[in-house]
This record gives C-alpha cells, sequence and structure tokens, in this order.
C-alpha cells in the first residue's frame, strides 16, 4: 500500500528523523533551553511594531493603509449587522462625515490615546487639538504630530485643561470628540472615571460655538463613575443650546441641530 509520503515521491528510510524530532523536546527546538525567552520575543516584537507604527502614523503611509482598511472594516460591519460597540475604524468614518457635514474650523478631542483619530481627520480640520491625560501618551502623540503644525496636544485633565484650550479657540467653530476617560490600557489614577461633567461645563462657559459634540462610548453612562445617566446627559446638554437635538446611535451620544 503506498503511503502519503510515497505519492509526493519522496519515500523516507525507515527510522529516518522526522522534522519535529530534530526540533527537540516538545518541539520547541533551542528556546526550550531558555526559559521565557518567547515572551522577551514577543515583548521585542510588540516594542518594534509599536515603534514602526508611532514613525508611520503621521504619514502618508498611514494614510494609504487606513483608506485601504476603513472601507473594508465599515463594509464588514455593515454586513454583520453592525455590531455593537463598533470599531475603532467604524467610529472614525463617522466622525469624518460630520466633519464633511457640519464643517467646522477646529477639532478638539478629549482623550488622545495613540493619535489614531487625528491621524485620521487631520487632513479634514484646519487646526486640531487634543487632550491627554497620561504624560507618557501625550509625549508621544506630540513626537508623532511634530511635522503637523495644526495639531496641538494639551497634556492634563481634561475637566481642567479644557478651558485653556476653548480660550485659545474663542470665536471659532468646534466639532468635539469627548473621549476621554478612564480606560483599562492606560490605568491611572483619577477621582471620577470620566471628565463629562468639567468638559461640558467649560463648553457651555466658552466663546466657541459648539456645531457637533460627540460623546464616547454610551454604554458607560449609568449614573456612576463621574458618568451622567443618559437623561441627565440631555439634561445637561440642553442648557449649553436650546436648538440642538439629542441623538444616540452605534455607541456614541451626538448632539448637533
Ligand atoms: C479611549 S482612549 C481615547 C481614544 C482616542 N480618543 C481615539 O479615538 O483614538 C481614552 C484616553 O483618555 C485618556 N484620559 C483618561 N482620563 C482623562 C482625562 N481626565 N483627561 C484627558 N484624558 C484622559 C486616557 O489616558 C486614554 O488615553
Amino acid at each position: 500500500m503506498s503511503s502519503r509520503r510515497e505519492e509526493c515521491g519522496k519515500t523516507e528510510a525507515p527510522g529516518a528523523s522526522k522534522p519535529c524530532e530534530l526540533q527537540g523536546k516538545e518541539g520547541r527546538g533551542n528556546r526550550a533551553l531558555l526559559p521565557g525567552a518567547d515572551r522577551v520575543i514577543d515583548a521585542i516584537d510588540k516594542e518594534m511594531l509599536g515603534f514602526l507604527k508611532e514613525q508611520l502614523r503621521s504619514t502618508w503611509v498611514y494614510d494609504f493603509t487606513s483608506a485601504l482598511r476603513t472601507p473594508i472594516h465599515y463594509r464588514r460591519w455593515l454586513r454583520n449587522g453592525c455590531p455593537h460597540p463598533p470599531s475603532g475604524f467604524v467610529k472614525r468614518r463617522i466622525l469624518r462625515e460630520y466633519a464633511k457635514r457640519f464643517p467646522a474650523d477646529v477639532f478638539v478631542e478629549t482623550g488622545t490615546y495613540r493619535g489614531g483619530t487625528l491621524s485620521a481627520l487631520r487632513h479634514d480640520f484646519p487646526e486640531l487639538h487634543s487632550i491627554e491625560l497620561n504624560p507618557e501618551f501625550a509625549a508621544r502623540a506630540r513626537r508623532i504630530f511634530k511635522s503637523d503644525p495644526h495639531i496641538t496636544i494639551h497634556e492634563g485633565d481634561s475637566a481642567v485643561v479644557l478651558e485653556k484650550v476653548l480660550a485659545q479657540i474663542k470665536g471659532k467653530s468646534a466639532i468635539f470628540w469627548l473621549d476621554g476617560h478612564y480606560f483599562s490600557k492606560v490605568p491611572q489614577f483619577v477621582e471620577d472615571e470620566s471628565p463629562i461633567a468639567g468638559e461640558l461645563e467649560h463648553i457651555r462657559n466658552s466663546d466657541v460655538e459648539p456645531l457637533v459634540i460627540l460623546i464616547d462610548d454610551v454604554r458607560e453612562f449609568d449614573g456612576t463613575r463621574g458618568y451622567f445617566t443618559l437623561e441627565g446627559l440631555k439634561e445637561e446638554m440642553e442648557t449649553i443650546r436650546k436648538d440642538r437635538q439629542f441623538y444616540v446611535l452605534d455607541d456614541i451620544i451626538r448632539w448637533h441641530v
């Protein structure tokens, strides 16, 4: 009877080493001799990938790859029945639609994180500001956008720093993306997980025209940890401008005419 190997035309001599035997115990080769080597290699890979991403984030390479990936993610999301919550790609596409629909002078973001949203929107506004509480992430974002003079990264708690940012853009119109909140990937001590109450107060008291306010993560608004309930948030936002509507869709609270 002919074996599978013979069918391939390569008959092995009886007792010949099989490839997995050459790799040593448990098939792990020499790495088995260095306990923890896998973890070190993974960490180096992750570090290198992070470095590479950081270098590319503000270049045409990022624009090119995200121009290819965003429609793929968006179509997949639609095809799968709009699962909740949508990915960052989908949310950035929604933000870009708002940028087209409500041309504004400035984009203001709270919670910069890795600068993904800033990268995606940096050609859609003449001026962009983003506030990040974590000093490491703020410093990294400054490095990423050092060649984009129209982007300013501010370090600090957005419940406090937003006041200063709004004073800088006095008299201008803005789209707000309020996404600064406690984030398990960037753990740090803050009294309230959400700075939303302070942020809305600064917007209300400022001389900036808030064309659109978008607030991420509807699912967090349960009246605890500094978050309003949705009803409480709606009432709060009605005090900013009376002629705006409050919508909730795809994990994003939307406030505009
Ligand atoms: C969900 S991530 C932001 C994602 C980013 N906006 C994007 O669209 O790619 C939340 C970020 O908010 C930051 N953060 C948390 N509390 C903050 C606060 N009070 N003020 C400013 N940033 C804050 C966290 O360090 C984290 O980087």
